[in-house]
């Protein structure tokens, strides 16, 4: 037998302008009865969870709300919710938020039936052997359009113990339904879409590039990458254009469907970003990917040439390097890890960090630690 590929894209999918007046029918059909919301404050401030609630009203559907997540979560956000839900008598996790709330949102209904320490279940440590099916069901409704948390099978948490940004991986983790509303991300500041767009843009570039065979993988993230061309600096001028709120979301979950192929070199250069010094996530890729493209040149010439001219550059390398460069400064994101406050100090630590991460492992260049660090070096 030769080497054998696994190929899936389950989700169920609700997209659209009002999707999110069908959560209460969604709930119905999981047969739930009582649910617990897992969201954050910036969520619950920004109001949309008016017409998510009278969905539920109308379905005889009762909840509650668990608003206790950080941006770049942590430990304790994941034991609090499990203890909300236990409190609550919930059947039904709905999670509502950018990436924080949705992968809490998974890993707080493992933490329902899964007892062993959140540590245990690290997917760079082969932690989804512990993970089964008896978890209670899931919708997720993203409130940014980057992480695509919505159809990925990941939650990332901070572990306390290594004070790594970690990734808990299992298909029983993918939401049962996905409910997609480009309404939710109407008010989504535009830093916050910037840096999210360039998130997804980034999840599709990295997985378009990664090493391995995965052709649905790659239809997808190119056009997610031609998506994000089309209407990111549209949602970031003018957050009440629903078309290009809508196109960004797309993107956004065809990149986390893409990326079961793989992520790479940025992704890995990123986590420790987060964990070590807050930076939003997608700003961390925004910051770091323009490096990462111009390593990568030398192995992934053409493709890299490819998404320059979807970008609207030089069909080059070179050219996908400059039209990431100009699209950064075009969203207004600052342009080196030093005027985002990452202490040059901090380089070696940040590298040892990025190495460890598993990322890297599918970057179409192999990578070494000094790599990384050069890496580093060329994003301040
Ligand atoms: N599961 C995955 O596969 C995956 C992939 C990439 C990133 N991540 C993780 O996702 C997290 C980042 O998620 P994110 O980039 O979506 O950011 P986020 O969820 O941290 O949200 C960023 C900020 O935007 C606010 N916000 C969200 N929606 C809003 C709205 N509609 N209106 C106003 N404010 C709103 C939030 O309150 C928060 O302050 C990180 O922890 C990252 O590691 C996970
Ligand atoms: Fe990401």
């Amino acid at each position: 037998m030769g080497d054998l590929t696994y190929w899936s894209f389950p989700t169920r999918i609700v997209f659209g302008i009002g999707a999110a007046e069908q959560t209460g029918v969604e709930a119905t059909r999981l047969g739930a009865k009582r649910a617990l919301i897992v969201t954050d404050k910036g969520v619950v401030g920004a109001g949309v969870l008016g017409g998510i609630e009278r969905s539920l009203r109308g379905a005889g559907i009762t909840w509650s709300i668990f608003d206790d997540v950080l941006g770049n979560p942590i430990e304790k956000n994941v034991h609090d919710g499990v203890r909300a839900f236990r409190e609550s008598g919930a059947d039904l996790v709905i999670a509502i938020g950018g990436g924080s709330p949705l992968d809490v949102g998974k890993l707080v209904r493992l933490g329902v039936n899964h007892t062993r320490p959140l540590a245990d279940y690290d997917d760079a440590k082969g932690g989804d052997r512990y993970i089964t099916s008896n978890v209670p069901p899931m919708l997720a409704l993203p409130t940014t359009a980057g992480t695509g948390s919505e159809v990925g099978r990941s939650g990332v948490v901070t572990i306390d113990a290594t004070h790594r940004k970690t990734v808990i991986f299992s298909p029983h983790l993918l939401a049962n339904a996905a409910i997609i509303d480009p309404e939710l991300t109407r008010g989504l500041p535009p830093f916050f879409t910037a840096a999210t767009g360039f998130d997804a843009l980034t999840h599709c570039l990295e997985a378009y590039v990664a090493r391995g065979d995965h052709p649905m993988a790659d239809g997808i993230a190119f056009e997610g990458i031609r998506l994000v061309a089309r209407y990111i600096e549209r949602a970031y001028a003018r957050g009440d254009d629903l078309e290009a709120r809508g196109g960004m979301l797309k993107a956004s979950m065809m990149g986390a469907v893409a990326f079961q192929k793989g992520l790479g070199a940025c992704h890995s250069l990123a986590h420790p970003l987060s964990s070590e010094h807050n930076l939003h996530h997608g700003l961390a890729n925004a910051l770091c990917l323009p490096a990462v493209c111009a390593f990568n040149a030398e192995v992934a010439g053409a493709r890299l040439a490819e998404v320059g001219a979807l970008l609207g550059g030089e069909a080059s390398p070179r050219g996908c390097v400059d039209a990431l460069r100009n699209l950064r400064s075009r969203l207004g994101l600052v342009s080196g890890l030093g005027e985002a406050g990452v202490p040059r100090e901090s380089i070696d630590k940040l590298a040892d960090l990025a190495f460890e991460d598993a990322c890297h492992g599918s970057n179409p260049r192999p990578c070494s630690r000094d790599d990384l660090r050069a890496l580093y070096e060329a994003s301040f």
